[in-house]
């Protein structure tokens, strides 16, 4: 394969029932484990951004943080993690979000970036979009101009893609499933 779109369709590990029955669960560790597909994945980011204004990249606990911290390296850019509630050490903003059972809570450090920066908000997979949407939220009330949301799976049957672009932002995912 040499579409790397197509190459890392492919690779994606497709696990039946999992984590629960009815659920296909799209696993991304083959693409991370294979040199080419990763290289060819950062480079789809890479070459979508590389003459996009861009001030820095903050990437999701835990899996948009090895997609994004790569990609902030190869655009010689800052990286800034969204963590899970509890993580971070410094002073904190917060935002709660659903999940398909109960809630969770994402934070980032106050002094994280400065108003008006350009940020790319990466992510692994965007499922019902909760997880973005309040990672976006934090980074906007700090004054971000979220360029975008990146992912290398839209799930577009649970309607995440479509709420961040209701709520103003642009969506960029490699595969849909
Ligand atoms: C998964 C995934 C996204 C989120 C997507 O993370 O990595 O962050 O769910 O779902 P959503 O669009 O419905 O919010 P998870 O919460 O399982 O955490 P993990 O990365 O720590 O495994
Ligand atoms: N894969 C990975 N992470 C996820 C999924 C999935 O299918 N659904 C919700 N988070």
């Amino acid at each position: 394969i040499t579409d790397p779109r197509k190459r890392v369709l492919n690779t994606i590990r497709n696990i039946p029932d999992w984590p629960e029955p009815g659920v296909t669960f799209r696993d991304i560790t083959p693409v991370l484990q294979d040199p080419v597909c990763f290289r060819s994945l950062i480079d789809i980011f890479v070459y979508r951004y590389m003459r996009t204004r861009v001030d820095l990249v903050a990437g999701v606990d835990a899996r948009g943080f090895i997609v994004g911290s790569v990609l902030a390296y190869e655009l010689n850019l800052g990286f800034v993690p969204v963590r899970k509630k509890g993580k971070l050490p410094f002073d904190t903003l917060i935002e709660d979000y659903e999940l398909e059972y109960g809630m969770s809570s994402v934070e980032i450090h106050t002094d994280a970036l400065r108003p008006g920066q350009r940020v790319l908000l990466v992510d692994d997979l965007i499922a019902t979009g909760g997880t973005m949407l309040a990672a976006s939220r934090l980074l906007q009330r700090l004054g971000a101009n979220v360029v975008e949301a990146v992912a290398i799976v839209d799930l577009p049957d649970l309607g995440g893609s479509k709420a961040l672009e209701k709520e103003g932002l642009n969506v960029f995912s490699v595969c849909q499933f």
